[in-house]
């Protein structure tokens, strides 16, 4: 019997981001996003969605295509059911609820000076709401949603410029909104870059090098800093967070090669950013990678000192699955677990791995962290109107034990939100059918359906969850 618990004032929750739930990409005066111009690709697959349409071209095509199925364009149309949804969440007895803000909802191309003010209204209402149901709102600022303006004209975070256009919209929001909200994380998975993140977070086009890479993450830092003094000096008792995409990874044996070649990897993969976004500083080892890498970055002055003043208060982070990794033939390689399940996408289910994980930010930065998205994709069946999901269950129940434990090693953790609390479209696979929710959503992965909402087996199980804060698992 474990001995620790979840603290009295946990937050318990779920999170989702704008760009798969609200749909409505076109009304109101909202421009597209880079997400938008993702299509369904004919056979589902990793590779093939995220990423794909980002060049001149495919861009004007996609932008000009209604034939195709881009599936955030209708989402679960989550801009006019916020409120029964966001009840049903009440119903589970959320105290927290994790969303972004669609960034060319309010600046459409991602340049103008005055906001759109029906994208405004909108979150006036969604973010009144959230609190209206006595739920703790924590705002994603960027998840994934940079107008594609910025991504044609500036290359993304590549340019320079983008920091200002990006401290516009988000200064924007935290005046709107600092009464409501505390939490805020700058950018979703700040360092999701070898995987479907990358054009995502940075907004670059295809074929880019690395050097163009690191010069658009050292932006984003400057970016989130930047944002980070105006939020501590406008509200000093909201807190920032550095958001990271957990992968933290294992060697593949004890050969002390395998051993380094993961260190290096969960160094310059996860470590670097929040390093520099806690810490304040480019660590030892990145600038060995650069130089190795003949990466030089344009950093000033100023951006360092900028970094130094202005660190982040929480660490926060998904958590799905590990790695595993090898140095084979001059090069770091990833592996497959041999003691490990996996999900039909491949993600290797495992909860001891978020208590190593837990304890080994905790043991870097002894600072707070909040879990801000973790569960299990899986497809669901209904029988007889109801969704025995048992294996969600299996899968969170597992997760939750190995925070309690964490705890009771000595990590503060503050709140937990798992993702997809109601199914949205896929992030990397842009289907439907890769369902996290405990609110079933009747849409298929074309988008047909009555797109009513089911309670699932999991919804009531997390509501005894939430009630017992923890115990009864
Ligand atoms: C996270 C992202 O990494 O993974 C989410 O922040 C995403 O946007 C989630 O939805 C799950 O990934 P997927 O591809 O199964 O939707």
């Amino acid at each position: 019997m474990s001995k620790s618990q979840f603290p009295n004032g946990f937050l318990w929750g779920g999170a989702i981001a704008a760009n798969q739930a609200e749909g409505a990409w076109n009304i109101d005066g909202k421009g597209p996003s880079i997400m938008d111009i993702e299509i369904l690709p004919e056979k589902y697959s990793l590779t093939s969605i995220l990423g794909y349409s980002h060049d001149d071209d495919s861009i004007e095509f996609a932008l000009k295509d209604d034939d195709s199925l881009y599936p955030r364009r209708r989402g679960i149309d989550f801009y006019h059911t916020y409120e029964s949804d966001l009840e049903l969440m009440k119903e589970m007895g959320f105290t927290t609820f994790r969303t972004s803000i669609n960034w060319p909802r309010i600046f459409p191309k991602g340049i103008e000076q005055e906001p759109n003010k029906k994208g405004l209204e909108f979150y006036d209402r969604l973010i009144g709401k959230i609190v209206d149901l006595g739920m703790e709102p924590i705002i994603t600022i960027s998840h994934y949603e940079m107008p594609v303006y910025l991504v044609k004209e500036y290359n993304g975070f590549a340019s320079r410029e983008v920091i200002d256009f990006y401290l516009n919209f988000a200064t924007t929001i935290v005046d709107r909104y600092h009464d409501k909200v505390k939490y805020w994380i700058p950018f979703n998975q700040v360092n999701c870059l070898d995987g479907w993140g990358e054009y995502g977070s940075l907004g670059l086009k295809r074929g880019y090098d690395i050097q163009t890479v690191y010069q658009a993450v050292h932006h984003q830092f400057v970016a989130a800093a930047k944002l980070t003094k105006y939020i501590h000096e406008k509200c000093p008792e909201s807190k920032v967070s550095v958001m990271l995409g957990d992968n933290t990874s294992y060697p593949a044996t004890s050969k002390p090669e395998d051993v380094f070649a993961t260190t290096q990897r969960n160094q310059m993969q996860q470590y670097f950013f929040s390093d520099v976004m806690i810490r304040g500083s480019y660590p030892g080892y990145a600038k060995r990678y650069f130089s190795e890498k003949g990466i030089s970055l344009c950093i000033t002055q100023e951006d360092a000192e900028l970094l130094k003043q202005n660190p982040v208060d929480f660490l926060t982070f998904s958590y799905y699955f590990t790695g595993t990794i090898a140095y084979e033939n001059g090069d770091i390689v990833s592996k497959s677990n041999p003691y490990l399940e996996k999900n039909k996408w491949g993600w290797a289910i495992d909860p001891l791995g978020l208590r190593n994980a837990l304890n080994h930010y905790w043991d870097r930065y002894e600072k707070s962290i909040f879990i801000s998205e973790n569960g299990f994709g899986h497809e669901d069946i209904i029988e007889d109107g109801r969704i025995h999901d048992t294996y969600r269950i299996n899968y969170l129940r597992e997760h939750i034990k190995s925070i309690r434990d964490a705890i009771g090693d000595g990590v503060d953790v503050f709140g937990y939100t798992s993702w997809g609390p109601i199914d949205i479209v896929s992030a990397s696979q842009g289907e439907m059918s890769k369902r996290y929710g405990y609110i079933y959503v009747d849409l298929d992965d074309h988008g047909l359906g009555t797109a009513k909402r089911v309670r699932k087996d999991s919804f009531y199980w997390y509501k005894d969850v939430i009630k017992s804060n923890g115990k009864d698992l």
